[in-house]
């Protein structure tokens, strides 16, 4: 038609030919899976441990990972920081920006420290001439940022469209297959936490890790949703300073440095991410009786299991927050999917209901909506993390699997206000 009958437009419809099918000229080879020889990848150590242990040991050659995150969340500064990891350890390491010019990429390196490190620079935005260069240099890892500002030559569309980044994408990837050149594609994640389209990169490339934290506060976590080549749901833990991405030795201490608890609304979870206890602090703040409107704001947590844990204790432990604005947050911006979360919830929230205010307490188990409190993975791990950070007073789940929200809620020290009856006269 060429315009778009919905708006009018005439450069909305992208036209996208049939690709042409050749006949199958050969059977795929079928062999025993005991005769199939295996892979073990060749790892080639990026230099930033915290790295290495998500992608699984280092860079395998030919693999390519996508790395997304918010606009501002470290991603550049962390690519740049492995590319130079890559190069002082002997390595070759080409970056090619299609967001920053030279300039830019030279002011963060100085920043950085890292402007003698012997990283390769191309400021380009054509991924062909990106792809031709890479051929040249034949690098130990080929860094392109960002995946939706390069442009692929004759698809249609906007650079950062679904056409464009998928097909700029699909030949990056080729060409990480064809020479064994690993590849590392920064990709921005839009508000709904797509990267560019739903999950459209994420099949597509070896690897997706996402670098996420509070883009405010300084804890970054990288996180793998996906290995091909290693065990994903590993971390790697670093504060944002001025000199960069730094490992952060001790986060457990590092997160709830200068927290000592005794007011109404903060408990401490021993959150376990990729398998590493992480102690951070939940916080509520439940608004006074009486709002026309409530409003339920959380962060850090999943909505719907705070809805879940705030109808349980309506139904099983007779708090009412019915007519009360609810606040939920994680200090830190770390984001917590962690089921053993609902208690230290429950715990804050009735805290802040009733005014009331806590010594230093920890608290993991996840609620259940008959009222239970059932034991969640790692129950010593996250004993053992909360006595080695000296937290007054621990609120786990107890081990005969007969324990109740009220129960628990009440070795926290919270019992609710028990109604005064009307007196009646004899
Ligand atoms: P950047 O890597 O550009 O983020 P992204 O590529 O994910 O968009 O980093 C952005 C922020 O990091 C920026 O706001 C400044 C901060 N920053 C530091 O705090 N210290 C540093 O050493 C550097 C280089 C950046
Ligand atoms: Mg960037």
């Amino acid at each position: 038609m060429g315009f778009c009958p919905g708006c009018g437009s005439d450069a909305a419809l992208v036209e996208v030919g049939p690709a042409p099918r050749a006949a199958a000229s050969r059977a795929a080879r079928v062999m025993p899976l005991a005769e199939a020889g295996r892979d073990e990848p060749a790892r080639r150590p990026t230099g930033l441990a915290e790295v290495d242990r998500v992608l699984g040991g280092g860079l395998v050659p030919g693999a390519t990972v996508l790395v997304g995150g918010e606009p501002g969340v470290g991603k550049s500064t962390l690519l740049l920081q492995v590319a130079a990891g890559l190069a002082a350890s002997g390595g070759r390491a080409l970056l090619a920006s299609a967001e920053e010019s030279p300039g830019q990429v030279a002011l963060r390196a100085s920043r950085l420290g890292l402007s003698q490190a012997g990283v390769l620079l191309a400021s380009e935005r054509d991924v062909d001439a990106i792809v031709a260069a890479a051929d040249q240099v034949r690098p130990d890892l080929l860094v392109v940022d960002s995946v939706q500002t390069v442009a692929a030559a004759e698809v249609g569309g906007a650079p950062g469209g679904v056409a464009q980044v998928r097909e700029a994408a699909a030949r990056l990837v080729h060409f990480s297959k064809e020479t064994g050149v690993p590849v590392a594609l920064v990709g921005h994640v839009t508000k709904d936490g797509a990267i560019a389209g739903p999950r459209l990169l994420e099949h597509m490339v070896d690897v997706v890790l996402y670098l996420e934290g509070d883009v405010e506060r300084g804890l970054r976590v990288l996180r793998s949703l996906k290995n091909r080549f290693g065990a994903t749901h590993q971390v790697g833990l670093f504060e944002m300073g001025d000199g960069g991405l730094k490992e952060v030795p001790d986060p457990s201490g590092w997160l709830v440095v200068g927290w000592r608890g005794g007011v109404p609304g903060s408990v401490v979870f021993p959150a376990v991410v990729g398998r590493r206890p992480l102690l951070v602090e939940v916080q509520a703040l439940v608004s006074k009786d009486g709002v026309a409107q409530p409003r339920r704001s959380v962060r850090g947590l999943e909505l719907a299991r705070v809805h879940q844990v705030l109808a349980v204790l309506e139904r099983h432990a007779h708090f009412s927050f019915a007519a009360r604005d609810v606040y939920v947050s994680v200090v830190g911006g770390l984001q917590v999917r962690d089921p053993g979360a609902d208690l230290p919830v429950a715990i804050a929230l009735v805290s802040s209901l009733l005014g009331e205010p806590l010594p230093a307490t920890a608290a993991w188990g996840e609620v259940g909506l008959t009222g239970e409190v059932r034991a969640v993975a790692y129950g010593e791990r996250r004993a053992a993390e909360v006595a080695r950070l000296g937290v007054e007073v621990a609120v786990g789940p107890t081990g005969n699997g007969q324990d109740r929200i009220d129960r628990a809620l009440a070795r926290a020290g919270l019992h609710p206000r028990v109604p005064e009856r009307p007196s009646r006269r004899a």
